[in-house]
């Protein structure tokens, strides 16, 4: 290792006895110290450039990140041009054997001056678009740097006017001579004036990269931003897609219905009349009174228990048709809807990082999950609605067998009243079947009424919770709305009040 090092201080000594004499600051005359300018003026190109070489990417399409990304841009490549420029200037003049000293010194000055002016200027009204976009945050930042770099500036005009004079006197003083001899150099320039150049260039390069910073975390904070809007926007299609299943289940619920309900009709109902009375038959058909007065009255009540009862089941199971055709109708567009509610927090959080103030990081951090948690807490909220609507027709279920029941009771006695009847001698059974016949011919009509009962219960009660579950769902978009609202004000103020413990 000692023996490498020992090699490369030969070697570089013996370049720059090669380099020897070099012709420096626009005289003819090797200046000690030129070359640490050179190098230096090199490494402030290098790193003055770097304010306009971040780029980002953003493919949200919210067109409010693009402008503040270009009007950032803008400002660093407006910086960079000049700065660059400057030191391409100060790394000539360094190298510079030809003169004449005022004007190689007047251009280099004249490039502070440029680069001076662009900072203090408006940048073609972008910074003032910045403000207007972003807050005041990122244009106090830049008036921070700017300041900084611009002091320097002036310093580093002040030690390139005080060696301009230097070597203006070194030239003067070594008269028709085209070279000046290294005894003028070092009695007319003093080594304090080329280090004083050398102190303010080294100083320049260590002020551009706060401006360098400004630019990339605003740019990087769009991109953040960016990110964020993407991930939102397939947060909402997902939410979106999961409403749909959701509501994809709650139909097949509304659709396995009326075959429930139709189970509870039949067991409410029990069995079938001409089971009830199939043993006596044979016995009641040889009575001509009861076929003739009756037995027509008792069919009559067996059409309801049978196609009437089909017939109403077709209803009901139309009724839930209906619903369960209509559901996807409650909310057209979730994608919209959720976006409408929940835009207002997406922009709030957004300007809360695009600010770029001291606690937008960790606003953004607190605030922006909470946007994005919205969206699972309303579709969670919406499969609420849908399970309060699945157990409320359970209950519908049991009042139908209730009141199926109460029709089987219109049929419970008949086999008993019938028994009655065929127990009287011949001679009475005829009146008794006669006397029976109002009374059944009503209970038919009232069990026909009953089952209509049935359905335009289920026909209202369908409705009812169709609409039910519409005033549900729709009150949870609300409540999002009303939560995103909330976050979006919380972290607005934030951004001003930072953490609270
Ligand atoms: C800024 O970004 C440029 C380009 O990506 C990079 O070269 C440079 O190091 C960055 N500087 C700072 C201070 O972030
Ligand atoms: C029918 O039968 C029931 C039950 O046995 C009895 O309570 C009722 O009085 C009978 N009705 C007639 C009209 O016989």
């Amino acid at each position: 290792m000692k023996a490498f090092c020992f090699t490369l201080t030969i070697l570089c000594a013996v370049q720059s006895i090669l380099a020897y004499p070099r012709p420096d600051f626009a005289i003819n005359g090797a200046v000690s110290g030129s070359g640490q300018v050179k190098t230096a003026s090199l490494d402030l190109g290098t790193e003055v450039a770097k304010t306009g070489q971040r780029s980002v990417d953003l493919a949200s399409g919210y067109t409010l990140l693009t402008t503040i990304s270009a009007n950032l841009e803008a400002i660093g490549d407006a910086i960079a041009a000049p700065g660059v420029d400057l030191a391409t200037a100060l790394n000539s003049l360094a190298g510079d054997m030809v003169g004449p000293v005022a004007i190689a010194f007047d251009g280099v000055i004249a490039k502070v001056d440029a680069f001076t002016a662009v900072l203090s200027g408006t940048f073609d009204g972008k910074l003032a678009a910045i403000e207007t976009d972003t807050g005041v945050y990122i244009g106090k930042q830049f008036a921070d740097a700017f300041r900084a770099t611009g002091t320097t500036l002036n310093q580093l005009k002040t030690a390139l006017t005080t060696l301009k004079s230097d070597v203006q006197a070194a030239r003067t003083a070594a008269g028709s001579s085209s070279t000046v001899s290294s005894a003028i150099i070092r009695s007319k320039i003093p080594t304090r004036s080329v280090n004083n150049v050398l102190t303010q260039i080294r100083q320049l390069r260590a002020t551009v990269p706060l401006i360098t910073f400004v630019v990339n975390s605003s740019l990087d904070n769009l991109k953040m931003v960016d990110d964020f809007i993407i991930a939102m926007k397939e947060e909402v299609v997902r939410g979106a897609a999961a409403y749909v299943t959701s509501f994809e289940a709650f139909k097949i619920n509304l659709e396995a219905e009326p075959n429930n309900i139709k189970t509870k009709v039949e067991t409410g109902l029990g069995e079938p009349i001409a089971n009830l009375i199939s043993t006596i038959k044979n016995e009641l058909d040889t009575v001509a009174k009861f076929t003739e007065d009756l037995a027509p009255k008792v069919t009559a009540l067996e059409t309801v228990f049978t196609t009437s009862v089909t017939a109403k089941l077709s209803s009901i199971s139309n009724a839930f048709g209906t619903y369960s055709s209509n559901v996807p109708t409650l909310i057209e567009n979730l994608q919209v809807s959720l976006g409408e509610s929940l835009c207002s927090p997406i922009k709030a959080v957004s300007l809360v990082q695009i600010a770029n103030a001291g606690f937008s990081d960790f606003c953004f951090s607190k605030y922006s999950p909470r946007v994005f948690a919205q969206v699972s807490l309303t579709i969670d909220a919406f499969d609420v609605c849908f399970e309060k609507e699945v157990s409320r027709l359970l209950f519908l279920e049991t009042v139908i067998l209730s009141i199926a029941e109460q029709i089987a009771y219109n049929v419970a006695d008949l086999f008993d009243n019938l028994s009655i009847c065929l127990a009287l001698p011949d001679a009475n059974k005829g009146a008794c079947f006669t006397m029976l016949t109002p009374y059944y011919d009503n209970l038919a009509t009232k069990s026909e009424a009953h089952l209509s009962t049935v359905a335009n219960l289920v026909a209202a009660e369908t409705k009812a919770s169709f609409n039910r579950l519409g005033a549900c769902l729709h009150n949870s978009l609300s409540a999002t709305t009303l939560a995103a609202t909330d976050i979006a004000s919380l972290a607005s103020s934030c951004l001003t009040s930072g953490p609270q413990p």
